[in-house]
């Protein structure tokens, strides 16, 4: 099993490119079979998820054209299966995408339960909700949600929670059913405004994404494209974070300040210099961090996404600082890993304590989800020592090339396949 070998102490020092954001570029994939006509998709990651959605998408008959790494060319016009399962599918959360997709093309789809990380519960139900009220009979059944409907027919809609998932998904339907849908309490995050102006290049009606009210009249049909997916708001944040932990000065490059600015405001506060310019974000941690208070909340809010990496930082700070997760009851995981590398953190319910601690020091830990990896190896790279980080996989999902990424900041990490791989990267670096 692949795992990253760490020896941690450098500040990160230097730039880097961030690539799409890969919770647009799976709904964004997705919704490239609502057409017949080509559409060419740039910008997309090459990372785990995305590439496990494409191979989905060629196994129905969807035809797949990479141009080159981060392009492809889509062309859903010999589609021959409405059912969308499989080994891989099943491990993901976005195949929940294909739900809403194939319902407003076809109007029927079978498509596996989703997976993804073990998060909390992420429930399904306002999806559900969302596909009945335009007019889907959906049931659940041998492990598949399956969605039909004679006629779509646009809605008013009131979520009761507020999902991404469930607002993408019913964007998507909607943008086919007759007449007006409205959403309200719809998500507001940077991925569901760019899949709002993806179906809109394709000849969608969508107006008020990235509000609250979200209003979508139906089309008959949508045409091809050509589109490049937004940069990555998490992939930003988390070397942000990186260079708050190690007390190092990255800037990143290719990005969207304002998306990033609750990140920026609780770096700030935590003492962090930061200076912006049109695409670009440059953090310089320079003097010791200091406490502070932070709530995960839906966009704008300090995203749930970033959670285990502000949490890393915390627990190097001066003083005592409380984490409240409000939006996964379970995303606390990689604490326990945390505090064998030497941090000082209580977790009560959805709230963690932390102490700061003067340093870490290195450890073997693994990775318990995606974003909680990237924080760990963060952690083991400005930890004192040696750290061995397993379950990869999990941070290959979502992050392209992150070792190498790391690596060119100046980080001693390396991916590894055993132990004895291990002792040798110790042999090397000394
Ligand atoms: C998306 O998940 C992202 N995944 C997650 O990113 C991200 O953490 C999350 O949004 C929040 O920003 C993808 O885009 C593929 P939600 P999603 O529906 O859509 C509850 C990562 O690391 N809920 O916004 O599944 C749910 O339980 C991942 O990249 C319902 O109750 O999240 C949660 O408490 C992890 N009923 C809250 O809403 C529903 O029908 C927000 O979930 C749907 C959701």
């Amino acid at each position: 099993m692949e795992q990253y070998a760490i020896k941690g102490g450098n500040p990160l020092v230097g730039e880097v490119e961030i690539g799409g954001a890969k919770n647009a570029a799976l709904p964004i994939i997705a919704a490239s079979i609502m057409t017949d006509e080509s559409v060419q998709v740039d910008n997309i990651p090459d990372v785990r998820d995305t590439n496990v959605l494409l191979d989905a998408m060629q196994e129905i008959g969807v035809m797949i054209k990479r141009n080159n790494r981060h392009s492809v060319s889509i062309n859903a016009s010999q589609v021959h299966d409405y059912v969308v399962d499989g080994d891989n599918i099943r491990k993901i959360r976005a195949s929940y995408y294909f739900i809403g997709a194939l319902l407003a093309k076809y109007k029927n789809a079978e498509v596996a339960l989703p997976g993804g990380c073990d998060i909390g519960c992420r429930a399904i139900d306002q999806h559900i909700k969302g596909f009945r009220a335009l007019g889907a009979e959906v049931v659940i059944e041998y492990g598949l949600i399956k969605a039909h409907a004679e006629r779509l027919r646009g809605s008013h809609i009131y979520m009761d929670v507020v999902s991404v998932g469930a607002t993408i998904n019913i964007m998507m339907v909607a943008a086919m059913a007759e007449g007006t849908t409205i959403i309200e309490n719809a998500a507001k995050e940077p991925h569901v405004v760019d899949l709002a102006n993806f179906l809109n290049s394709m000849g969608a009606n969508i107006k008020g994404a990235g509000t609250d009210v979200i209003r979508i009249k139906g089309v008959h049909s949508l045409h091809g494209t050509e589109y490049a997916i937004i940069p990555d708001q998490i992939e930003a944040g988390t070397f942000m974070f990186a260079a708050a932990i190690t007390k190092g000065d990255i800037t990143v490059k290719n990005v969207i300040p304002k998306h990033l600015e609750s990140i920026t405001a609780k770096l700030l506060e935590i003492g962090c210099e930061i200076e912006e310019s049109d695409d670009a974000v440059r953090v310089v941690a320079a003097k010791p961090l200091r406490h502070t208070q932070v709530k995960t909340l839906p966009y704008p809010g300090f995203p749930t996404d970033m959670q285990p990496q502000i949490t890393v930082a915390l627990a190097l700070s001066t003083g005592t600082s409380i984490v409240t997760e409000s939006i996964f009851e379970n995303r606390f995981k990689y604490v326990d890993e945390l505090i064998r590398m030497g941090a000082n953190i209580k977790v009560e319910g959805n709230t963690a304590i932390v102490n700061g601690v003067a340093k870490y020091t290195g450890a073997s830990i693994s990775a318990p989800d995606l974003r909680a990896g990237a924080a760990l190896v963060l952690a083991a790279l400005a930890a004192e020592g040696y750290s061995c980080v397993e379950d990869i996989h999990y941070i290959q999902r979502g992050y392209e090339d992150f070792h190498l990424k790391l690596q060119s900041l100046g980080a001693q990490i390396e991916k590894v396949d055993s132990g004895r791989d291990m002792q040798k990267f110790k042999l090397k670096i000394g």
